[in-house]
């Protein structure tokens, strides 16, 4: 290492969403913690994400990962208000719930199937007719066979919750080390000793690794791959349009896409699932597929004018699942990463879990299911769908 070290009870490996959440819970704690981000502070998928806070719309099945994803759902109330008495930033957590429309026979089929498994599960849904449902939502297509609805499905602003998280770790002491690249982990007798970084090098006991879809990218100083999994790179592309007349107010899910109506007064409309590596190119035919399931979800959106398109990197695991919990083989070094399409939904949950972890050398929440050991081919934990 070189000479000069900084130390830190606690470095966090990217400063997304998850990375400052953590940031923010750690130092409020008291911690001493330093955020390491090899770009801007939140200017990856916490930037690029549409702030879907939707469960019963996204999940497949009753599994581990419905339980954690619903229980993220159920601290977002809390979390905001804590985040705007701490900030005085208001990250628009907006409540008017979720509708999934029932367009073709193969959706009629998807729906149902989502329908029977979740009414099982004895859940909050609802099926509403055509009629009902333009009477909730009259900019929707009159084409709409009929529709669920997911009233504890809900939505926030990531974008302003990335500044707000941001200021409150700041006011709590964080550092952060922007156009920073952590470059290896130093390891001693299978513990964590520090970090090298392209800026200084840091003595810490403990690294956190929130980098998403680059955590696969981090090594130890000996060059040795750390990780028995890889997260990788899945391209989402994006358009804000303007808000179609009448007003749309539920979040509106298709199979083939989706609308997000913000409080500003512009619809977010996604997405599309590219494996394309580490590219956030914005191409014609993901920017026509978009606006072609926006339109048939929302016809009066073809007149309204485009107002940005970006593209961000959903960091995804072999299983889909996150990667929660301890390094079973290495002390000090904790995962925080792969959230894959739930990475704003899962932020509150993943910062108390996470912090818990460290704080008090377990979780609250059985993070059992997501440890990276399921990828350990000798452990025998292959718990993930
Ligand atoms: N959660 C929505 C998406 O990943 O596109």
């Amino acid at each position: 290492m070189n000479q000069i070290n900084s130390h830190f009870d606690a470095a966090i490996i990217g400063g997304g969403l998850i990375g400052c959440a953590i940031a923010w819970r750690l130092s409020k704690a008291g911690l001493r913690v330093v955020v390491i981000e090899r770009n801007e502070i939140g200017h990856e998928a916490s930037w690029a994400a549409g702030g879907m806070l939707a469960p019963l719309s996204e999940a497949n099945q009753a599994d581990a990962f419905f339980e954690l994803v619903v229980a993220g759902q159920k601290m977002y109330a809390d979390f905001a208000r804590e985040l705007c008495e701490a900030t005085g930033i208001d990250i628009q957590y907006r409540t008017e719930g979720t509708l999934y429309l029932a367009l073709t026979d193969k959706d009629e089929e998807e729906l149902e199937r989502r329908w029977r498994w979740q009414q099982a599960a004895g859940l909050n849904i609802k099926k509403l007719n055509a009629h009902d449902v333009l009477k909730l939502e009259p900019a929707l297509t009159p084409q709409l066979r009929w529709a669920l609805e997911f009233p504890h499905d809900h939505q926030v602003d990531n974008r302003r919750m990335m500044t707000a998280l941001e200021a409150a770790a700041r006011d709590n002491g964080v550092e952060f080390w922007t156009k920073t690249e952590a470059t290896s982990l130093e390891i001693s007798n299978n513990r964590i000793a520090g970090v090298e970084t392209t800026k200084r090098n840091i003595v810490t006991n403990t690294v956190i690794l929130a980098a998403g879809s680059w955590s696969s990218l981090l090594k130890a100083t000996d060059d040795k791959v750390v990780m028995d999994f890889s997260v990788e790179p899945i391209r989402g592309q994006m358009i804000a349009l303007e808000m179609p007349v009448p007003a749309l107010h539920h979040v509106v899910y298709s199979t083939s896409g989706y609308l997000v109506p913000r409080a500003d007064g512009y619809v977010i409309a996604g997405s599309t699932t590219e494996i394309v590596g580490y590219n956030k190119r914005i191409t014609a035919e993901g920017l026509a597929s978009i606006i072609t399931h926006a339109v048939e979800i929302a016809p009066n959106l073809s007149s309204q004018g485009v107002l940005e398109t970006w593209a961000g990197l959903r960091p995804k695991t072999k299983d889909n699942w996150p990667v929660l919990g301890n390094d079973l083989r290495i002390s000090g070094l904790v995962y925080a990463t792969g959230h894959y399409r739930n990475g704003i939904l899962l932020t509150p949950l993943t910062a108390q879990s996470i912090s818990e972890l460290v704080l008090r050398g377990e979780s609250s929440i059985n993070l059992t299911p997501f440890s990276p050991a399921r990828f350990d081919q000798h452990s025998g934990l292959h718990l993930s769908a």
